[in-house]
């Protein structure tokens, strides 16, 4: 119970109106630096969640608690968004100021840091991003996922537990998702921030260990990648695609190759279709 993070529990969300809830009744606890991706097709609700663990929306029933802090008690409101760090789908929306670092100084300086800490904890952000040597650019010069990386350098700073990146790498290109994916790896290593990454590409879904599934505001999967990816139909009813490694492993077993479940990386791939080969020589000997 120590180490839950974040525990959402019978989590419903009714945005005004009358339709259905855009959360039902969602159960979640996400561990301290655990990496989980939060897919699910346009309007399943991942945004909405994503926006009840650091307390910019509140539960219609149920709670959220973050570090056992209840998200509807406004006294912890300040500690939960320091703790939570959110970075959104276009930098455009989230850089504050006219210089780098000025943007990644504004969230200590809202909280009283001293200047000196604030000093030290934007070099260390910077630095940790790969973004150093831009400290005093003017961010709109800056490229897509420079930005994102800046954003995510705003969030380091408030020296958060847990990150949560809703679709950030979606306006990017594909080098510019990668160093963002690459950043973010290398936080859980070294910083063992936690991180939920809401996102449409299966690829980057990968990379966490767990993967939730999301359909019609409810968890519909939620378990290790190898696991997940394995219920296609499941997957296909919610419309979702799988990833690329996981389709290609389909197709060889359609054509007879014996592969195990589970198989999510090349390296992984390769291994596998090794022992087929040496199991197929040593019956042939
Ligand atoms: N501000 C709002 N007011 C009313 N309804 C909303 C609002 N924001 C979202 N919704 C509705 O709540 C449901 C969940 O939306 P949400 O944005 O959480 O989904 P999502 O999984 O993030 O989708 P996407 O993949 O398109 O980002 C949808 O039915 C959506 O139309
Ligand atoms: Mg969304």
């Amino acid at each position: 119970m120590m180490s839950d993070l974040i525990r959402a529990e019978g989590l419903v969300h009714r945005y005004a109106g009358t339709g259905p809830p855009a959360l039902d009744h969602v159960d979640l606890v996400i561990e301290a630096g655990e990496w989980v991706a939060i897919i699910g097709p346009n309007g399943s609700g991942k945004s909405t969640l994503a926006k009840h663990l650091n307390a910019l929306l509140l539960p219609t029933a149920g709670r959220v608690l973050v570090d056992g802090m209840d998200t509807k008690d406004q006294a912890n409101l300040w500690e939960i968004r320091r703790r939570v760090g959110m970075v959104f789908q276009n930098p455009d929306n989230q850089i504050v100021a006219t210089v780098v670092e000025e943007d990644v100084a504004f969230g200590p300086e809202n909280l009283g840091v001293p200047a000196a800490e604030i000093r030290r904890r934007v070099d260390d952000a910077l630095w940790r991003v790969g973004m150093l040597a831009h400290a005093r650019r003017e961010p709109h010069l800056l490229s897509g996922g420079q930005k994102q990386r800046v954003g995510v350098a705003g969030v380091l700073a408030m020296r958060p537990r847990c990150i949560v990146l809703d679709e950030a790498t979606s306006m990017l290109d594909p080098s510019g998702r990668a160093e963002l994916m690459s950043v973010i790896s290398e936080l859980t290593q070294s910083l063992g921030l936690a991180v939920i990454q809401i996102t449409h590409h299966m690829d980057e879904a990968l990379l966490s260990r767990r993967v939730v599934v999301m359909d019609q505001g409810r968890i519909i999967l939620d378990g290790p990648a190898g696991e997940v990816f394995e219920a296609g139909e499941i997957l296909q009813s919610a419309g979702l695609d799988r990833p690329t490694i996981v389709r290609l492993v389909d197709e060889l077993r359609r054509r007879g190759v014996p592969l195990p479940a589970g198989i999510i990386s090349v390296e992984a791939l390769v291994r596998s279709l090794e022992e087929v080969r040496s199991r197929g020589s040593a019956h042939r000997a």
